[in-house]
């Protein structure tokens, strides 16, 4: 892009960033993040890009999903392998159910910084500067926690680089082989989800021997054993994003090196915003997260400037608005992409609009509602004839219990069971595999209509 600079968002105005205070030890950081390897290459971005501009078309499905908020002290190998398994599970039954590709992207390797509703955060009397992501201060409540730090850019970079080569090895290094569908569900799943998978694993199992007597083994046919992972985060604190982004030798590109895809949030999407001229002028897929107070006229504007070429997968807007919300809001989005002729990724992200105070008080999201939020979702762009193209979803292998509800029923008074989330709620291993046959249901339904309608 000939009209652009990585550093131009920063006479744009912005929100959301925190306010450094010793200028020269930011700039040292930025300095050294600027010398280090990027975390993701051109040509993988690039290939996520022809992979979601599949799915605009309604030829393969994004699964985007991972922690709220990655964490410095959650921070484990184990915790990393179950949720790559989690989401392997749910992509598994997404192919299999609806006969679909998935496109796997994890909210990992780089998910740090949040966007808060408030600046600060009141408890006891005693207010202090809010918590924005272990990339930028610390959860404890003292003042002193609270005091944005650049050195800890230095340690989200290191953590994420950790992170994406343990995810390129789960990937490729037998882990993820197909005839490993049995190994990929999680010691604590007993629910109803988990024996409705063990029972598709086994018709899975049953293709894989057929396909072995046939001569179709991982050594004939590489695809089965192994997957495409792809890392993506918001990208919130741009000095990070800036100092990772690298113009690409081989495709004279620039490109956001800190992640295969990035997004822009619900609070950092104003059209002349700091954070849309970033991301802008990367060649990575980008995501842009649409909420009940998205205008047409706003999307219109945003999708010219994020999207000038009408490129089939640089696009993905992720719909949040609640459920019993989603008939209000999406309908004029759908349209006003229809009136551009624009090509887009619709995802559904039933996480965010979802978010409540459960009478004990911690903060929750009600199953039902993440699921009739995806219901709602389906049921517009059935009506309007377009496609509905991904879910995000906050997820995490771990046995938390963080959203209410789910077929293993968490209750109000579970939540301080296992709460362990840094930011928002997260669904947990049987609730995440629940929303995936229900999503593969509506998938299937949609794509065979005529089989759906004589089965049921
Ligand atoms: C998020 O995805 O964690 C997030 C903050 O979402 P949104 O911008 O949609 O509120
Ligand atoms: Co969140």
């Amino acid at each position: 892009m000939t009209d652009w600079e990585k550093s131009a968002w920063r006479s744009k105005p912005r929100v959301q960033m925190p306010d450094y205070t010793d200028p020269a030890a930011l700039a040292e950081v930025e300095r050294q993040l600027g010398k280090y390897p990027p975390l993701v290459f051109a040509g993988e971005a690039i290939r996520l890009k022809n992979e979601l501009g599949k799915a605009a078309r309604g030829e393969a499905f994004l699964l985007q999903g991972g922690d709220c908020a990655e964490s410095f002290t959650d921070f484990s190998a184990d915790g990393i392998r179950d949720t790559f398994k989690v989401m392997l599970q749910m992509a598994m039954v997404l192919t299999f159910g609806a006969k679909v590709p998935v496109v796997k992207v994890g909210r990992m390797a780089g998910q740090f910084a949040k966007p808060r509703s408030a600046p600060t955060e009141t408890v006891d009397g005693i207010e202090l500067p809010s918590y924005r992501g272990d990339i930028i201060n610390e959860l404890g409540f003292t003042s002193e926690a609270r005091i944005p730090s650049p050195q800890k850019m230095l340690q989200a970079y290191t953590q994420s680089a950790a992170t994406v080569n343990l995810l390129r090895a789960f990937s490729t290094g037998g882990l993820a082989d197909v005839h490993q569908v049995h190994g990929w569900t999680l010691g604590f799943t007993a629910s109803d989800e988990a024996e409705k998978y063990r029972a598709m694993a086994e018709r899975i199992q049953d293709t894989l021997d057929f396909m072995k007597a046939a001569g179709v083994t991982s050594e004939t046919a590489h695809s089965l054993a192994s997957v495409d992972f792809y890392t993506s985060h918001e990208a919130l604190l741009l000095e990070y994003e800036e100092a990772l982004t690298r113009l690409d030798a081989t495709t004279g590109k620039t490109v956001a090196g800190s992640g295969h895809m990035i997004w822009i949030g619900d609070r950092t999407r104003q059209p002349d915003g700091a954070h849309v001229e970033f991301c802008r002028g990367v060649i990575n897929p980008v995501g842009l997260k649409c909420g009940p107070t998205t205008t047409a006229e706003d999307l219109k504007v945003l999708m010219g400037k994020l999207n000038p070429e009408n490129e089939a997968g640089r696009l993905t807007l992720i719909a949040r608005f609640g459920a019993g919300n989603v008939g209000d809001h999406l309908p004029r989005l759908v349209q006003a992409v229809k009136e551009e002729g624009a090509n887009v990724v619709w995802s559904c992200d039933p996480m965010h609009g979802n978010t409540i105070k459960s009478a004990s008080g911690y903060k929750t999201r009600p199953f039902d509602a993440v699921l009739k939020e995806v219901q709602d979702f389906f049921a517009v762009h059935q009506a309007e004839g377009t496609i509905p193209g991904g879910v995000h979803f906050e997820m995490t292998g771990a046995d938390v219990t963080e959203c209410t509800g789910g077929v293993r029923a968490v209750t109000d008074e579970n939540l301080s069971d296992r709460y362990h989330t840094a930011c928002d709620p997260r669904l947990n291993a049987s609730q995440s595999l629940e929303l995936a046959f229900l999503v593969a249901e509506e998938l299937s339904a949609l794509r065979q209509p005529q089989a759906a309608r004589k089965a049921s």
